[in-house]
């Protein structure tokens, strides 16, 4: 697997593949890669001759209190990981690379529409930082294909609309979530769990799942959620949020809308995990 620590170096492997005919698929992370990490390597094995992965802690997606400075940082394995996986590529540029005239001078990319809501409520400004770092790594590594999380089910959403408001030649592509056995999504932010906040956690997909099955046997929205706050009371979560959305833009939905997604975001103590679950009604005329 070649090592890639600056654009320039990246760019001449990049030329010399197109030279050859072949194909880029491209899998931005932030590192401390898990299996979730993983099965999007996979994915991108298939749709590609090459893949490339980055891996760049981007300091424009965390607000002021967030974990920038403790996010894990684990090069080592995750190379050793991503040779076992078969990747091409690894990337890890530095944030002077990223952002040679600073964070506060450097030209940003805003998906209006969907940016402050859900995540972006809680979390202002992230969705911009997201956007803005994953245009340049794009533009950097000019891939065909990139692939994301599920999981991110909002910042998927807002890579997509970004690729296609601003016409990219990039097919995006979305990965089923990778859990453990107890239903908890695989996320780097699942180390900071104690044991009983790792049980705790478990109730996030649970709830998701007693919701899916009430929306299905048509019981009402308002009910449902009530329910699974009460739960996530009892076991000790603290909800960010919980919401039941069209899945075609994130906005409320109708009686009439077939395809739903529920979004959740809940503090296990400090940690703040998210999860959703898409659900979706068979149209009747
Ligand atoms: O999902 C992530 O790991 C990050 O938000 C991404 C897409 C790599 C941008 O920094």
């Amino acid at each position: 697997m070649h090592h890639l620590n600056s654009v320039a170096e990246l760019r001449s492997l990049r030329e010399a593949w197109r030279a050859n005919g072949q194909t880029i698929a491209f899998v931005p992370t932030m590192g401390n890669l898990h299996a979730g990490h993983l099965s999007l390597v996979e994915h991108a094995k298939q749709l590609a001759d090459r893949v490339i992965v980055s891996i760049f802690v981007n300091p424009m997606q965390f607000g002021a209190n967030e974990d920038l400075d403790n996010y894990p940082r684990t090069l080592a394995a995750d190379q050793a990981a991503l040779i076992s996986a078969g990747a091409d590529a690894l990337f890890t540029p530095t944030v002077s690379d990223v952002y040679p005239r600073g964070l506060d001078a450097q030209t940003v990319v805003e998906v209006p529409g969907i940016s402050d809501i859900l995540c972006g409520a809680s979390r202002p400004g992230h969705f911009q930082g997201v956007a803005t770092v994953v245009c340049k790594l794009f533009n950097m590594v000019q891939p065909e294909h990139a692939v994301f999380g599920q999981k991110d089910y909002q910042q998927l959403m807002v890579i997509r609309l970004m690729a296609n408001d601003l016409s990219m030649p990039i097919s995006i592509h979305g990965v089923p979530t990778a859990r453990e056995a107890s239903g908890l999504a695989l996320s780097s932010r699942n180390g900071y769990l104690s044991e009983a906040q790792r049980a705790a956690a478990t109730a996030i997909y649970a709830s998701l799942q007693s919701i899916a099955e009430g929306l299905r046997n048509g019981m009402p929205q308002d009910a449902l959620i009530a329910s699974a706050l009460a739960g996530w009371q009892d076991v000790g979560l603290t909800p960010d949020y919980l919401s039941i959305r069209r899945q075609a833009d994130l906005g409320i939905p109708s009686e009439q809308d077939t395809h739903l997604v529920i979004l959740a975001a809940a503090f296990a103590g400090t940690t703040r995990l998210i999860d959703n679950l898409e659900v979706n009604f068979t149209e009747v005329d």
